[in-house]
This record gives C-alpha cells, sequence and structure tokens, in this order.
C-alpha cells in the first residue's frame, strides 16, 4: 500500500513503487484539482487507485472518523506515532505567511499559529518599521527574543556581527543586540577601521528601529568578564536570550610553522570562547533560545594552511552536537560558506579568489546566509552542526581525490554523476542538450526556467510567474534562490551567482545569461574541440534590465560587469546613471566596448558598475556619495580605488563628491580618476 500527499513529479514516482496487486491510497488535494494526468502504463500491475477526501469522509462517515481518531490519540499516547517536526510557530498576524509555507510544498512538519489569549496584545499586520516580526521564522526569534531578550554576539565588531545585527533590527524586529569586542569604542570609531561604516550603518539602522546596541569590551577568552556580563544583563529587563559565537582569530601557517603560541592564539577565540559560554550559560541558569556558533566550509575541505582554525571550528561542532544531542540544550554550528558584502574573506579577496578558482566556491550573499542560519535554527534537533556553501560541482570534481574525507569525495562523485557534468553539452537530457540542438531557442530556457520556478515557489499555476518580472518581487527568498540556483547548475551546467538572482533577475535575464554562456561555450568547444578555463566572466549587461526591486545585500547599487579570477588583480569602479525605464543611458554602452579592450591586458582588471539614479537633488549628493563609497568599500574594502565617469554629466559630480569624502573622511589620497568624453 502506498499512502501519497505528494505531488508533481513526486506522485509519479510514488505509483511506480506499487507493486502487483497493490493499493494506491491519495489523499492530496493539489494533483486532483489540477487534473494532472498519469500513464496508465504506470498502472500496469493489476493495482487499484484510491482517492480519500478526509472533509467529506468526516461529513458522511462520522463513525468512521471518530473511530479512527480515537485510534490515532491512543497511537500517541503509546508513542507509536510521534509528530512530524519540526513545528515552526506563528503569531496571528502572520497566517498568510503560515499558508504560504504550507502551500510551497517545500515544508516539513507542522506550522501552527500561536493563540494569544486576551491579555496579551495581538499585532496585526505587523512591519519591520513597527518593530514587530515580519517574517515566519519564530523559530529563531519569538517576542520573548525580539522585544524582551538581549541577542549577544562575540566578536560582535567583526563582518558578521555587524551585518547580522543590522538585519537582525531591520528584518526580524530584535530590539536589544550587545556586541562584544577586545577594544574600546574609542578604538572602534576610527574611520580607519574596516567595519567604520558598517558601524555607522548599525547606528542609524537602530535609531530608526528604535533598537539598542551596546558595544561592550569583553574578550570572550576572560570567563569572569563573560559571568559579569551574562550576570548583569540577567538583571535587566531584557535578558540574554540568544548567543552568536562570531569571535575568531584568524591567522592562517601551515603545519611546518606551527607553533604553541600562535595554536593557543587561534584556537582561544573559538574553542576557550565557546566553552565559556556553555558553561556561563548553565551557572547563570540563563534562559537562552538560541546559541549558535560560526564554523567554516574551510574545515570540511583539507586545507593545510588553516590547521589552526580548522581544529577550532571541530570543537564548536562538536560542541553543539554534544549540547544538543546529550544534554537537550539549544546549540547550532553552522559551517559557513565564503560570505559576500562582509567579514573576513570579504577584507581578503586573495583567498577569496584562490578558494573559488581551486576549491570552486562561490560567495554567498548576507541575506541568504542569515535566512539559512534561521532555516538551519528550526531544524537544530535534526541537525546541529549544518553546512551551508554554493560551489562548482565541476572544480570539486576534478580536486575529488584531495578532498579529506571519503565520505566527501564520493558524495562529489555521486552529485557529478547526477548533474551529467563531465558530458553537459552532448548527454544532458536538460536544457543543455535541448539548447545544443537548437542554439537559438532562448524560449525553451525560458519555459523550463519558468516551470522550475514555478514549482519551487508552489505557484499553482505556471502562468502566475512573470518571465518579465524580478523574481525576489513575485515570492522568491534565499532558500528558493539556492535552489533556482542549483536547479540551473544541474540543467545547464551555467551557475549564475547567487547575488544576481537575489539582486532583480527575472526569468527573461536568466535566459539570456544562459542562452549567451550555453552559446559561447558551444563555440568554444567547436573551435578548440576541449574545454579551456575562461579568466574572465563577462556579462553583457546590455542584454539585460536589473530592476530596482532587489533584496537587502549591501552592495544594492553595484553589478558585476567582468569579474577576473586572478588574485589581487585592480578593480575599476564606473559611476553610471540609470535611467527610469531601467536601462542605462550612453555612459554605459561607453564602458562596455572599453572593456573589450581591457581584456587584452596583461592584469586583468576587474569591473564593477556602480548605477546612480538620474536626478539626485543637489542638497543630498553628499549623502548619496557616502552611501555610494559605503557599498563600493564594500567590494573593495581598501584603497588605491579606480573610479570612472562621464565628463560634464551628473556621474562626474557624484564621482568627484566621493573623491573628496574619500580624501578628506577616510584619508585616502591614492584614487586614479578617468574621465570620459561622450
Ligand atoms: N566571513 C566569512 O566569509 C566567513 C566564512 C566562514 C566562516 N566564518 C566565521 O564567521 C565568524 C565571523 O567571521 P567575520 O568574517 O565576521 O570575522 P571578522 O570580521 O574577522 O571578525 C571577528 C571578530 O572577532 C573578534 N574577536 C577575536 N577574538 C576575540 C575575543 N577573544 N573576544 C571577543 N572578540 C574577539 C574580533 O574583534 P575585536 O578585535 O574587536 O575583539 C573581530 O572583530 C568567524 O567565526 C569565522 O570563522 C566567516
Amino acid at each position: 500500500v502506498v499512502i501519497n500527499s505528494l505531488s508533481g513529479p513526486l506522485l509519479k514516482q510514488s505509483i511506480k513503487l506499487l507493486a502487483y496487486h497493490g493499493h494506491f491510497v491519495e489523499w492530496g488535494k493539489r494533483d486532483v484539482f489540477d487534473r494532472t494526468a498519469l500513464s496508465m502504463f504506470d498502472l500496469r500491475s493489476d493495482c487499484s487507485i484510491h482517492v480519500i477526501d478526509l472533509i467529506s469522509l468526516s461529513d458522511k462517515q462520522q463513525d468512521i472518523c471518530t473511530d479512527m481518531l480515537e485510534e490515532m490519540v491512543q497511537l500517541f499516547i503509546q508513542k507509536k506515532l510521534k509528530p512530524i517536526e519540526p513545528t515552526v510557530i506563528y503569531e496571528p498576524s502572520q497566517v498568510k505567511e503560515a499558508f504560504l509555507r504550507c502551500n510551497s510544498g517545500q515544508a516539513m512538519g507542522k506550522s501552527v499559529v500561536r493563540l494569544t489569549n486576551s491579555s496579551e496584545p495581538l499585532y496585526v499586520n505587523s512591519k519591520p518599521s513597527t518593530g514587530h516580526l515580519s517574517t515566519d521564522n519564530h523559530a529563531m526569534f519569538p517576542l520573548e527574543v525580539c522585544q524582551q531578550g538581549t541577542v549577544l554576539i562575540s566578536g560582535g565588531f567583526g563582518g558578521l556581527g555587524l551585518t547580522m545585527s543590522r538585519w537582525m533590527i531591520e528584518k526580524r524586529g530584535v530590539k536589544h543586540v550587545t556586541l562584544m569586542s577586545r577594544r574600546t569604542l574609542i578604538e572602534l570609531e576610527q574611520a580607519s577601521n574596516p567595519q567604520y561604516d558598517d558601524w555607522l550603518k548599525l547606528k542609524q539602522i537602530s535609531k530608526t528601529y528604535d533598537a539598542h546596541v551596546d558595544v561592550v569590551q569583553v574578550d570572550v577568552t576572560n570567563f569572569d568578564q563573560v559571568h559579569d556580563l551574562i550576570e548583569r544583563l540577567s538583571q535587566t529587563s531584557h535578558p540574554v536570550r540568544g548567543i552568536i559565537h562570531s569571535a575568531v582569530v584568524a591567522e592562517d601557517r601551515s603545519l611546518g610553522n606551527l607553533t604553541q603560541e600562535h595554536l593557543a592564539r587561534v584556537l582561544a577565540a573559538k574553542v576557550h570562547g565557546a566553552w565559556i559560554f556553555h558553561q556561563v550559560i548553565q551557572l547563570t541558569h540563563a534562559s537562552i533560545h538560541f546559541f549558535i556558533m560560526f564554523s567554516s566550509i574551510r574545515n570540511h575541505l583539507l586545507e593545510l594552511a588553516a590547521a589552526s582554525y580548522n581544529a577550532g571550528n571541530q570543537f564548536l561542532d562538536a560542541l553543539a552536537h554534544y549540547r544538543m544531542t546529550e544534554l537537550n540544550l539549544p546549540a547550532l554550528s553552522v559551517s559557513l560558506p565564503a560570505v559576500s558584502g562582509a567579514g573576513m574573506f570579504h577584507r581578503h579577496r586573495d583567498v577569496l579568489t584562490s578558494l573559488q578558482l581551486t576549491q570552486g566556491f562561490e560567495l554567498v550573499p548576507t541575506v541568504a546566509v542569515f535566512e539559512l542560519i534561521e532555516h538551519f535554527q528550526a531544524n537544530q534537533t535534526m541537525c546541529p552542526c549544518p553546512v551551508i556553501f554554493a560551489v562548482s560541482w565541476q572544480t570539486l570534481y576534478q580536486r575529488r581525490h584531495k578532498l579529506p574525507t571519503f565520505h566527501l569525495s564520493k558524495i562529489v562523485e555521486e552529485r557529478h554523476a547526477a548533474m551529467n557534468l563531465s558530458n553537459t553539452s552532448s548527454t544532458s537530457s536538460g536544457i543543455n542538450s535541448t539548447i545544443d540542438s537548437n542554439l537559438n531557442q532562448k524560449e525553451v530556457i525560458i519555459e523550463r526556467t519558468q516551470t522550475a520556478v514555478s514549482r519551487l515557489l508552489g505557484a499553482t499555476n505556471v502562468d502566475r510567474i512573470l518571465v518579465d518580472r524580478p523574481l525576489v518581487s513575485q515570492g522568491m527568498d534565499s532558500l528558493a534562490a539556492l535552489s533556482l540556483y542549483n536547479w540551473l547548475g544541474q540543467e545547464t551546467g551555467i551557475f549564475i551567482p547567487l547575488a544576481d538572482l537575489l539582486q532583480g533577475f527575472s526569468i527573461e535575464t536568466i535566459a539570456t545569461v544562459v542562452h549567451k554562456k550555453l552559446n559561447e561555450r558551444h563555440e568554444t568547444v567547436s573551435i578548440t574541440n576541449g574545454g579551456q578555463d575562461m579568466r574572465t566572466d563577462v556579462v553583457d549587461e546590455n542584454e539585460i534590465i536589473p530592476s530596482n526591486t532587489s533584496t537587502y545585500t549591501g552592495t544594492e547599487n553595484i553589478i558585476c560587469l567582468q569579474r577576473t579570477h586572478v588574485s589581487g588583480s585592480p578593480i575599476r569602479f564606473c559611476i553610471a546613471e540609470k535611467s527610469t525605464n531601467n536601462t542605462y543611458g550612453p555612459s554605459f554602452a561607453l564602458f562596455i566596448s572599453n572593456i573589450d579592450g581591457q581584456q587584452t591586458e596583461e592584469i586583468p582588471v576587474a569591473t564593477y558598475v556602480i548605477q546612480i539614479s538620474s536626478m539626485i537633488p543637489l542638497a543630498t549628493i553628499s549623502t548619496y556619495a557616502q552611501d555610494m563609497i559605503t557599498q563600493m568599500r564594500r567590494v573593495q574594502p581598501r584603497g588605491p580605488y579606480q573610479l570612472v565617469a562621464m565628463r560634464n554629466k551628473q556621474e562626474e559630480v557624484i564621482a568627484r563628491e566621493m573623491i573628496r569624502q574619500l580624501k578628506d573622511h577616510l584619508v585616502i589620497n591614492d584614487v586614479q580618476f578617468l574621465l570620459l568624453d561622450d
């Protein structure tokens, strides 16, 4: 007997499981009401199919239902039946989100809407600006965390600490954040501090959202300091309810150069810090809702130079596992990918380039990482040490024999076989092969992508997904973007950066990029009869119409036009005006033609466009330029900078103001400025 509630392709797979004389019991609704067609061939084994509608059953045959219910209650009491995990709890004002989760067809477990009693306030139609919760993930941010508690972050003044604080306040309604740092606030508030801009932004956001951010000079490796801080906060109206352990001392050394002192320094922040938190939480009986530790993808790969860093991360994973499985206490150790927009890798572009080039790792935007952490927090009982990464499976496959565990190489091999990457151009059954047989069929990509997206977003009808509208504005969150990223990679062998998918790409834009790259690949294969590593990825943005609708990534105005895979290569920032209909002015075309010329240069130059609005009021030029500098420094934290702009245009005004501020406020004098003539 197969009892099924899966829909679409999964329904068809379930039917295939039927044995001879089997019974198929369908109690899902979607395929019945969608009039899904089934193949008679799959029903050839003399089987029977029953469609059960529990609602009409309870109407028409009440006795049977009562008996079944009683039997079920007994089975629950005897613990023979168990509730399906996880249970995600929503506020009454979030009914819509609860249904959307159910409807996505992706969610396991239960969505529960909390019943408030009459004395509790009911937050109807909550918006971030009111400070109330705005999303579905109460597993991490219930009211006692957001409104009545403090989130404590070690390494709080680091890249991820600051950006995550900002996100928690802005997007999740958290009201009290305490950042731990070994330095004093005066030291931290120096303009030369690479985190200075992020700190200013956080201060601004906390003011807007009426939140409180405290910076305390506490060393996470000092037991007394941590104990006193948590004890002190427990006597306030907002005790510690969530802990994020983000402190790290990042100093890579190969095994041969490792000394006792170095090892102790690197291990202290991660290992000692985490253990102190663990002890203090128990000693002070702090009722914490989450304890999240930041581990790294790097300790799942063979990295000789990062022995002590990896050891520290292994400890975090082990501690999370121990707390969760042995003590049943909240704990999550998330192995993070290289994060774009903030943090240690963002500051060390050379490490990043080598990670991308040699190990195939892709950057994941901060917001996607935070949402995934939230998702894992809800599932921590099942998996206390999840790993987040976006990877080029092709590159990982090439170095599969160097991977640290046999298990990992096996996963990579299986994945490689499943994705058919070795021969994508001739054997794939996906878009790729269709395109190869007819290179001009961009429509095929659009159609297949539209179907995939509608499935991912749980749309009842494919046509509800509009091909020319940004996917983020049609309900695509970072989890769905990740699935789409994987699907596209699997179907086409082309990986569109997550940041791009989340920054307003429509299906049409995706199809343009995929189609172009497939054509390029096809041409390369036919000319050279063998693939060659491309040193630069140029995306022709003329064909792409980016949208205003974007989620927060910290670099909303910046798009990458040409990236290089050469470590330490210079970056050029071109300032281009975006017109009201979302296309670019003449300067943009000029940049494109210039870039083509640049490709012959010995040292490749990465090119980014800083998009500016068409009519910036004179009074706001200064703040506008300041914001552009902040975003530019997220891509390139330190000078020298190269700016390009059109002469006698608004672009020139913004560029000059940016240069002035770089010099006057940040004491960065090394700025090259190139003016283009019409
Ligand atoms: N960013 C990424 O792409 C990435 C990728 C994988 C994993 N991770 C993990 O994510 C975490 C945060 O990374 P990040 O990029 O935000 O690092 P970061 O920018 O370098 O910040 C780390 C912070 O840790 C603080 N710290 C070090 N020792 C401390 C101590 N004893 N007590 C208190 N604070 C201490 C430092 O602050 P003070 O000097 O002010 O004390 C520093 O600001 C790390 O655990 C890292 O391993 C990050």
